[in-house]
């Protein structure tokens, strides 16, 4: 009869080990400890460069099924959350595991706009940032720089802290990320507008001029909110991961969140977006497509907006956002970088490079497009990333806390460098010589 257990037999030493095989299919990692040659041996460790096959938590907040394109946040399909739902509504969904009745909705909606102001000396520390400043770098450092504010931040174990700081960071995203692009524009800062929508007070805050009071065209303050419930939780990406390892430490979460944010900057994470845009249009014709195509399958470049470590299928995101371009451009007029585009995604996925690696469009194929066509720069892509995300890291990071089996992230590292060596005058060393593994000796 099959037995839930995996058996091991070290060839070394002919010992043979037996180690159940847990709910999720996994293995403790801790377990192949047991695996020794000798007495004084360690034990063996797996070997896992950038997580591909180790799973670092249990969580019950975001489900995604890679081979079938499924992405589910607390049960919920995406599909019916971005028809359905909104960003707020969706986010406590993701905060608390269940959709809000009216009277908890309402509720939630008051605490997350009773935090939409900053403190005034964080737009000072806006104006101290260069006119050319990303708003990515700006966001990391006025982010970190809430945790001097509100100090009692830093009693995570205590449930009404979390949750304060939960409703203020969710309050304050939108306020910071606007006052980042005011900045890089030179226009006054705009207050927040409590009598807007979420997405709707964000456009504000952009766009507001000297108009008296600032209304959103519905069909753009919708497809904002829309892209906010796409982005809000991803699982164990890169920036999440930043979000529970720094966490971990039992830093305060406007610190840890200041980690996820430059996690999701760079270009092969949420800055992807941002690279897809500068990509397209550097492009800039379908006709160059064909040559692209050549370029990306010889190594010469990335493909920005394709592949994704789970995914291999259609990111079901994608699909949803390529939908919502139409809707938008109803409104702003056709973002040319879309034919680009749909002939980039027509070639490649007929392509045998790509089909054999299973690389599809993921979520950053087409959000930039759309951004773009808002009036958006190319540094803002990622930002609107961000603000709807922290919901997710929050969501993480509360779990991770609240999580008896996590301690201080502290990953092992196999040694493969000098052995012992003793401390030599500087007169008495020689001329270093440059191996190609060597520390460089460029001064
Ligand atoms: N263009 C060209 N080739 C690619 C691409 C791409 N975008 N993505 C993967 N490949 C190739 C890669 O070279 C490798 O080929 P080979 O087996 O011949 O060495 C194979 O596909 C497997 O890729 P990998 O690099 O091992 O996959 P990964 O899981 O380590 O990387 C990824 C995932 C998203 C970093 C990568 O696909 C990538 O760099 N994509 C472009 C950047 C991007 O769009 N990022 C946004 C991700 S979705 C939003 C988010 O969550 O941030």
């Amino acid at each position: 009869m099959a037995t839930n257990t995996l058996t091991v037999i070290d060839n070394r030493t002919g010992k043979r080990y037996e180690f159940p095989i847990e709910e999720g299919n996994v293995i403790r990692a801790t377990l192949l400890r047991q695996i020794k040659a000798s007495e004084d041996d360690y034990g063996l460790m797996s070997y896992d460069p950038a997580f591909t096959n180790t799973a670092a938590c249990k969580s019950r907040i975001t489900f995604i099924d890679g081979d079938k394109g499924i992405l589910r946040y607390r049960g919920y399909p995406i599909e019916e959350l971005a028809e359905h739902s909104n960003y707020l509504e969706t986010a406590y969904l993701i905060i608390k595991g269940e959709l809000p009745d009216e009277r908890h909705f309402a509720a939630w909606q008051n605490n997350i706009k009773i935090h939409t102001l900053v403190h005034e000396n964080i737009k000072r520390l806006m104006d101290g940032f260069r006119f050319d400043a990303h708003p990515m770098g700006m966001l990391v450092g006025t982010i970190g720089a809430l945790s001097t504010f509100y100090p009692e931040a830093a009693h995570i174990f205590d449930v009404e802290s979390r949750r304060l700081q939960t409703r203020r960071l969710i309050g304050k995203l939108p306020t910071l990320a606007a006052f980042a692009y005011r900045h890089s524009r030179g226009l006054p800062y705009v207050y927040p507008d409590n009598d807007l929508s979420y997405a709707g007070n964000f456009l504000s805050m952009l766009f507001k001029m000297t108009e008296l009071k600032y209304r959103p065209n519905p069909i753009l303050e919708r497809a904002l909110d829309v892209l906010f419930i796409l982005h809000a939780d991803h699982e164990q990406n890169c920036s999440t991961n930043a979000m529970r390892s720094v966490g971990s430490s039992h830093v305060d979460p406007y610190s840890a969140a200041a980690a996820a944010v430059a996690a999701l900057y760079g270009p092969l994470h949420g800055g992807a977006n941002e690279a897809v845009v500068r990509m397209l249009t550097e492009i800039g014709s379908t006709k160059r497509v064909p040559e692209v195509i050549k370029q990306v399958k010889a190594g010469e470049r990335l493909l920005y907006g394709f592949g994704h470590r789970v995914y291999k299928n259609y990111d079901p995101r994608a699909k949803i956002v390529r939908r919502l371009a139409n809707e938008v451009f109803e409104v702003t007029g056709k973002n040319p970088l879309i034919d680009i585009a749909l002939e980039l995604e027509r070639i490649a996925l007929e392509d045998d490079y790509f089909v054999s690696r299973k690389l599809y469009p993921n979520v950053d194929f087409y959000s930039g497009i759309i951004y773009q066509a808002m009036g958006l720069p190319t540094t803002m892509f990622p930002v609107m990333f961000a603000i709807p995300r922290t919901s997710g890291w929050l969501a993480q990071w509360s779990e991770m806390v609240r999580d008896s089996e996590q301690k201080i992230a502290r990953p092992r590292q196999v040694y493969i460098g000098e052995e012992l060596r003793h401390y030599a005058p500087i007169e008495t060393r020689p001329e270093p010589t440059q191996r190609e593994d060597a520390v460089s000796t460029e001064i």
